[in-house]
């Protein structure tokens, strides 16, 4: 039987970075992986395709909204399967990629699904037949899907997970979309850009739970000028296929009012939900949550001693960055090194037309606990390189409290997910909303928003 110091179940943005990193201090490491590609979720199915092909609609679309700019095109055809190659021809150097990366730092990939017999030995079931591995530490990184609307089946034809909704080979002329989360809007946005008409349903009465509700308030408006439609407050009871298409049966939440829409696709964005099945956990004793994820302490150990569990199948934001700092903090701790994650400033970023991005508290969190904090708000139309570019939608918001420590920013427009790194960052080494303002930043740019927000705070905005 193969040895190892750590073996790792799952070749996602958590277990490929911990496997690597593992290696690199010195350990001799085995990652499983049983989809026959690398990169999990998020190279395969999720971040990667997805922002392929936000890039590829983006194009499209902003050839229609040159005018404004004295151009005029004439002749635009849309090809959708040359743009789907090109979205699986970057899947798949990418996946080859980590494979190279395996090599390089002496990984052993082993292809097939994985499980825990017991304590100190992963199975594997490959194309070959059964393996057996015997590791000192196991770490389970078996990520997320998608999940299930209750009674209604996904066939990924007609009613589609956030996979189906990645492939689809024409633009459909009518698509409803489940759940106004971050997929929801991704992808709902990447199919209005090609023509659909496409209507979000929510079953709560706002746009991105979870996130600053006057941003989420300022996304919505802007994605609703680009066409996308909204219908908030309401429950989907059923979803019935018939001669015109697909016909979804809905209930205003809290009225006892009926509705329905009808559709030629329907993407079900609901949520995620932690992949532990086949394991052997419960046999093994790990303790599992009531929403199934993985209970974990602050090393990634879970109940059982030597086995660890770390992204998105263990309780946090499911996210990639997220994934791959918790593997890395679990395999230098395991090495005899300090591994940490701050999970208060792991920044989330929606890659919608504006982008959404946000690290740390809403306001609502801060008013619900009572705290003493100030605000500054910088709105993209008094940027002059916003307005240059024709990106004056959206705002930078910050939140601090009286002495100034950043508890919170979040940005809604053109590039938000990049300049909130520098927030970030603020947030980590304790900078203040003064120390960010005196920090010089190039003219033109939309990180002079950053500095004008924080400006803002201390009631000192120059171009607001
Ligand atoms: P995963 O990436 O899910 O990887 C787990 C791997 O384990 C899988 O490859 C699976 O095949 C394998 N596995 C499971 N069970 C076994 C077993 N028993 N044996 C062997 N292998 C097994 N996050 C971002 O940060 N930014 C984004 O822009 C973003 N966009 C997204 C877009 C979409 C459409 C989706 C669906 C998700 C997106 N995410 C994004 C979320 C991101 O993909 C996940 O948070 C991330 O992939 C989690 O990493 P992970 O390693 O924990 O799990
Ligand atoms: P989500 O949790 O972001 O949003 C789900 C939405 O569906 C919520 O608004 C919720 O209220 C709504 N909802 C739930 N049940 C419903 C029902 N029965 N009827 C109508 N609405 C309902 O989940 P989503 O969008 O599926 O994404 C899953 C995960 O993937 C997220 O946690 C996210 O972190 C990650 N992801 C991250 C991306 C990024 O970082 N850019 C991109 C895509 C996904």
């Amino acid at each position: 039987m193969a040895e190892y110091d750590l073996v790792v179940i799952g070749g996602g943005p958590g277990g490929y970075v911990a496997s690597i990193r593992a290696a690199q201090l010195g350990l001799k490491v085995a990652c499983v992986e049983g989809r026959g590609a690398l990169g999990g979720t998020c190279l395969n199915v999720g971040c990667i395709p997805s922002k392929a092909l936000l890039t590829s609609s983006a194009k499209f679309a902003e050839l229609s909204h040159l005018a404004g700019h004295g151009i005029s095109v004439d002749g635009v055809w849309l090809d959708v399967s040359g743009m789907m190659g090109r979205k699986e021809k970057i899947v798949a150097d990418l996946t080859k990629g980590i494979e190279f990366l395996f090599k390089k730092n002496g990984v052993e990939y082993v292809q097939g699904w994985g499980s825990i017999p017991a304590a100190g030995t992963v199975s594997v079931k490959t194309e070959d037949g059964d393996l057996s591995l015997s590791a000192k530490n196991i770490l389970v990184a078996t990520g997320s899907e998608p999940t299930p609307l209750p009674g209604v089946v996904t066939d990924e034809v007609d009613v589609l997970s956030s996979t189906g909704a990645l492939s689809l080979e024409e633009v459909p002329k009518r698509m409803v979309v489940i759940g106004a989360g971050v997929i929801g809007l991704e992808l709902g946005q990447v199919w209005s850009r090609l023509g659909a008409q496409v209507t979000v349903v929510e079953y709560l009465d706002r746009i991105l739970p979870g996130m600053d509700g006057e941003i989420a308030k300022l996304s919505q408006r802007a994605l609703s000028k680009r066409g996308l439609k909204f219908s908030l407050g309401r429950k989907v009871l059923g979803v019935e296929k018939g001669e015109d298409g697909l016909t979804l049966a809905l209930e205003r939440v809290g009225k006892d009012k009926k509705e329905e829409l009808v559709a030629d696709k329907v993407l079900v964005a609901i949520g995620r939900r932690p992949v532990i099945n086949g394991l052997g956990l419960e046999a093994l004793g790990v303790n599992v949550n009531g929403r199934g994820f993985i209970e974990v302490d602050e090393n990634f150990q879970t109940s059982v001693a030597g086995v660890y569990a770390i992204g998105d199948c263990i309780p946090g934001p499911m996210l990639a960055h997220k994934a791959e700092e918790d593997g890395v903090a679990c395999v230098e701790t395991l090495a005899g090194e300090h591994g940490h994650v701050d999970y208060n400033t792991v920044p989330g970023v929606v890659y919608t037309d504006p982008e959404v991005a946000s690290v740390g508290l809403p306001e609502e969190a801060l008013k619900e606990s009572g705290v003493d904090y100030i605000v500054g708000k910088f709105s993209f139309m008094a940027n002059s390189r916003a307005r240059s570019i024709g990106e004056t939608d959206g705002m930078v918001k910050v939140l601090a409290d009286p002495s100034g420590k950043i508890l919170g920013a979040h940005i809604v427009g053109a590039h938000g997910g990049d300049l909130i790194a520098e927030l970030v960052l603020a947030m980590v080494k304790g900078a203040t909303v003064e120390e960010v303002a005196r920090t010089c930043h190039a003219h033109p740019a939309m990180g002079e928003a950053v500095k004008e927000a924080c400006l803002d705070a201390l009631n000192r905005a120059i171009h607001a």
